[in-house]
């Protein structure tokens, strides 16, 4: 049957968890859902022994698309085998951090596909309670979900004895705290405990171990959790086909900033380079412009300039070189160039851009985010975004760049969550690549961005539009 779309996907997309999204005559309902083959994958893996269902996952390679990239099956595993409290599961549906648009559509547009794998996952771990965290910016998700529970529950698929197997199954949604930091999976569970969202420092409490209410809890994000009925549908092996090895499956990859085209493609992992997402399937650059940097994977990864050739090592420990065109949009590509592919979030810049107000306008983010638990992280992000306010004000040092960076430094594995990496790391980056330009923009040289009425345009926005104190 031919798939029609309002928005046709690009050629080289390959649409699984995306199938729906966009799609003609489709709606979230359970009988839209149901008619298309819909729950069927839960009734197969209700007839699997939990255990088979994990080695399927763990089979599959499939890696988590909330921003780490760990392997999911393996996740699961870290339940202690002799545990005897009730274990969670719960979706991340937090969807913060910036450049990351994808969770919101499975959940707006197709929101069984997640409680269908979400019952599978929840079945496969032993979780008899699981929880949708949807970001507070999300009501209407959060209304669309409930009702998918509600149709769900009335079809047998939650609730008590599920389809007869004997299995009970009850998924909340609960509203989150409008703050970055409730992304973090320790910082979300504390505030589904009802409290401010600290994050809890690993060890001791990796959530698989101590999680909700100190009970074993397996945090996935939506999207990790809807590919968990297609590897049951396919099989772990043959789902393991699509992508390249260790970089299994398809991800949606959300690609903002300047290209002719920018929006959501989910492609087979590491089947695309660089050159072909941002010339053929994003239409190249705006008219009259020229590529400049990417950030990969989110604000928190590291920049990428698009002139960058990176020495890489072959397996017999001799030199490569690989240019920034030809990375490989996977996991283990992306590492070995010094970044991530995090949480899919694709930023284009072009060379219209200001560095100095890109990282300022990262680091006024990460300011505004920090949840103050520890100092470095709570001053130095603070600080961070001070002494940019003064580059793009054309009023910072040459010095003030040197402590920027030393800044940076000292907190960058100096915290008790990865927001300490998240904030320092595109810092450390965007100065090592782009320190030429943020000199210029110094007091010491005479062309300030200040000088520069687009950044001055933009710092004016920036100001206009953030809370922080000066
Ligand atoms: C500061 C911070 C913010 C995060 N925000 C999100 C988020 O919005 N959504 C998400 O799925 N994961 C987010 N994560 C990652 C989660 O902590 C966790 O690793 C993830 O939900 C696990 O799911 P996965 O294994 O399926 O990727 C964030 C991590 C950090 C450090
Ligand atoms: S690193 Fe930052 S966000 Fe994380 S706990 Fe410490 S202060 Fe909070």
């Amino acid at each position: 049957m031919k798939i029609e779309y309002s928005k046709p996907p690009h050629p080289r997309e390959h649409r699984l968890i995306f199938k729906n999204v966009d799609r003609v005559g489709w709606d979230p309902s359970i009988e839209c859902y149901i008619n298309e083959g819909g729950y069927d994958d839960l009734k197969k893996a209700l007839k699997m022994e939990p255990s088979k269902i994990t080695e399927e996952v763990k089979q599959s390679g499939l890696r988590g698309r909330g921003g780490a990239g760990f392997p999911t099956g393996m996740k699961w595993t870290f339940i202690p085998p002799n545990n005897t409290k009730p274990v969670y599961l719960i979706c991340n549906c937090d969807e913060s951090e910036p450049g990351t648009f994808k969770d919101r559509y499975i959940v707006h547009q197709d929101p069984h596909q997640l409680i269908e794998g979400m019952i599978i996952s929840a079945y496969a771990v032993g979780a008899n309670t699981a929880f949708i965290y949807m970001r507070e910016e999300f009501p209407e998700a959060a209304i669309i979900c409930e009702k998918a529970i509600e149709d769900a529950r009335a079809k047998g698929f939650l609730g008590k004895d599920i389809l007869g197997t004997g299995f009970d199954l009850e998924i909340y949604v609960h509203r989150g705290a409008a703050a970055y930091i409730c992304g973090e999976e320790t910082g979300l569970i504390e505030s589904l405990e009802g409290k401010r969202p600290y994050p809890r420092i690993k060890p001791p409490y990796f959530p698989a171990a101590l999680g909700l209410y100190m009970c074993p809890t397996i945090v996935n994000n939506v999207e990790s959790l809807c590919h968990v009925k297609h590897i049951i549908r396919m099989g772990g092996d043959e789902y393991a086909k699509l992508g390249k090895p260790r970089n299994t499956g398809t991800r949606i990859l959300c690609v903002s900033g300047d290209v002719k085209n920018p929006g959501y493609f989910e492609i087979e992992v590491g089947k695309l380079t660089m050159r072909e997402l941002l010339y053929e399937v994003c239409g190249g650059p705006k008219d009259g412009r020229e590529f400049k940097a990417v950030i990969p994977g989110g604000s928190s990864s590291k920049i990428l300039r698009c002139d960058e050739v990176f020495k890489l090592k072959n397996p017999d420990n001799s030199e490569k070189d690989l240019s920034f065109w030809d990375i490989a949009l996977d996991f283990d590509s992306l590492a070995a160039c010094g970044s991530m592919a995090g949480s899919g979030g694709v930023i284009v810049m072009d060379d219209s851009r200001s560095m100095s107000w890109v990282l300022n306008n990262i680091n006024a983010f990460y300011a505004h985010e920090s949840c103050g638990q520890c100092t470095p992280c709570r001053e130095g992000s603070s600080w961070m975004k001070k002494i940019s306010d003064r580059l793009v004000e054309g009023k910072a040092s040459a010095e003030d760049l040197e402590t920027l960076e030393q800044v940076a430094y000292q907190i960058d594995g100096r915290t008790i969550c990865a927001f300490g990496e998240a904030s320092s790391w595109p810092v450390e980056a965007i100065i090592a690549k782009f320190r030429e330009e943020l000199l210029e923009d110094t007091s010491e040289s005479n062309s300030g961005v200040a000088h520069n009425p687009e950044a001055e345009a933009q710092r004016r926005f920036l100001i206009d539009h953030d809370s922080f104190p000066a």
